[in-house]
């Protein structure tokens, strides 16, 4: 099942990492980067109050916040299983382990558990190919990926 609403947003956390970084255009990535790290994402209302505090115009804001891979306009899970389709994780099966991932969560790759446990993505290389078909669970590299080690993997972060 796919997220519906997005969670209510307690915006005092964006205060204090306000507080910690000066309130001008230079400072705009950081504060970002610590805002995505206090909620895995960016969540509407933290960046209109961000633009605010910059003295930046929202759509500003909004722009660098699509621009940047490493920023989520979208809730994302506590966790976060990605798996390789590069052309050589792809020939040794990756898709059937996408498939699969998204039987077992219940979602398709780009979305995240209504719960927001789980994001399921997908990424095209990430340079290790020789351990493909390779998956990454939050950060960690599993290569030689078979379905059971994916449904092992998957069970190791239920919550
Ligand atoms: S194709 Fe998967 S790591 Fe290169």
């Amino acid at each position: 099942m796919t997220t519906t609403a997005l969670p209510a947003v307690d915006l005092a956390p964006v205060e204090r990492i306000l507080d910690a970084h000066a309130r001008e255009q230079r400072s705009l990535i950081m504060i970002l980067q610590d805002v995505q790290q206090e909620y895995r994402y960016l969540p509407r209302p933290a960046l209109e109050r961000v633009a605010e505090a910059v003295g930046v115009s929202r759509s500003h804001v909004f722009q660098l916040a699509t621009f940047y891979r490493a920023f989520s306009l979208k809730p994302r899970g506590k966790h976060v299983c990605t798996v390789c389709l590069g052309t050589a994780c792809h020939v040794r099966g990756a898709p059937r382990l996408v498939e699969h991932a998204e039987r077992k969560a219940g979602i398709k790759a780009s979305e995240t558990t209504a719960d927001l446990n789980l994001t399921l993505e997908t990424v095209n290389c990430v340079g290790a190919c020789a351990l493909g078909p390779l998956v990454i669970l939050d950060g960690q590299y599993h290569g030689n990926m078979t379905l059971s080690g994916l449904d092992r993997l998957l069970k190791g972060v239920k919550p």
